[in-house]
């Protein structure tokens, strides 16, 4: 049960990339069951056609499957001239496409640092410029990044990602910047660990999240759930005033002095 009106979100258009799994996957459907029509955007259908089937299923509203890679300009461009074309307007950007594996920098080879800076920075930079050129420039609209913590100290085996998370935090302030005066508000989640995702499969065994567990001030891991009560109030009007702000939902750990 919601704790927000099952309307805030009624006729609204969102598009969410990486939206097929996991905490994009979550923020889906939350934005479904208030009101709102869902395009979700990942490189592959299988992860995109059950999700959207469910949103349809459950929620009644409209959900489209667009499969394009974030990496690629012209398919971003396409898939975002899709969501206007059949869903009539765009209102609500999440950028949720991420890509991570460990691996110490010593190992890690160009390609390997390229790929996850293309997917997550020049990602993110992808999809919300075409939103801009396509729909938001003329009727403003909202734009939320899901970031990480890793890069607010040193994070061994993920200098990749804290590069492109970096980035993020970076375009997240600069576009804010640009383009609140068109009416457009740009904001970030950044998520601590959060189980039942791909990351922590990635990132964290077992044992790691025991002992996550026991050093996270609240005492737990993070929830799909908390990243998406804190996008939908960020979406919400409530949030009107909140522009450019990179909002922590890791329950204290980045502030514990034990992130690593
Ligand atoms: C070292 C690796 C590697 C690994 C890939 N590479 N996996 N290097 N260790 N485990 C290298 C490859 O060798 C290659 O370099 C380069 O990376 C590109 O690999 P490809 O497999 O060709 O790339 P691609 O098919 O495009 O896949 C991208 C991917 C993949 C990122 C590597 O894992 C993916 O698609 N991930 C998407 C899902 C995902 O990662 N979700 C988790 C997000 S979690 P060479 O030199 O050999 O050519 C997240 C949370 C962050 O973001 C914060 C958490 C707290």
């Amino acid at each position: 049960m919601s704790i927000f009106r099952d309307d805030l979100f009624r006729d609204q258009v969102v598009l969410i990339t990486g939206g097929g799994t996991g905490i994009g996957r979550g923020i889906a459907m939350a934005l479904a069951a208030h009101g709102a029509d869902t395009a979700i955007l990942s490189r592959t259908a299988e992860h995109l056609d059950p999700t959207a089937t469910e949103i349809r299923n459950s929620t009644g509203r409209r959900s489209l499957a667009l499969v394009a890679d974030v990496r690629q300009p012209e398919q971003v461009e396409a898939a975002v001239g899709r969501v206007v074309e059949e869903l009539g307007r765009l209102d609500i950007v999440i950028n949720a496409a991420a890509g991570n594996f460990l691996c110490p920098s010593a190992d890690l080879s160009p390609n390997g640092f390229g790929t996850v800076l293309d997917i997550d920075a020049k990602g993110t930079w992808n999809v919300s410029r075409a939103a801009y050129h396509a729909w938001l420039r003329d009727h403003g609209g909202r734009i939320l990044n899901i970031s990480a913590t890793l890069h607010y100290g040193g994070t061994p085996g993920q200098v990749h990602v804290a590069a492109a998370k970096a980035a993020v935090d970076a375009l997240t302030r600069t576009l804010a910047v640009e383009w609140g005066p068109q009416g457009i508000r740009v904001n970030a989640i950044a998520p601590g660990p959060i189980s039942d995702t791909e990351g922590a499969r990635r990132l964290f065994p077992d044992t790691i999240a025991d002992r996550l567990k026991r050093i996270i001030p609240v005492r737990r891991l993070g929830r799909i759930e908390d990243v998406v009560n804190l996008t939908l109030f960020l979406l919400s009007d409530a949030a009107a005033n909140i522009n450019g702000e990179i909002v922590v939902t890791d329950g204290g750990l980045c502030l514990s002095g034990n992130l690593n």
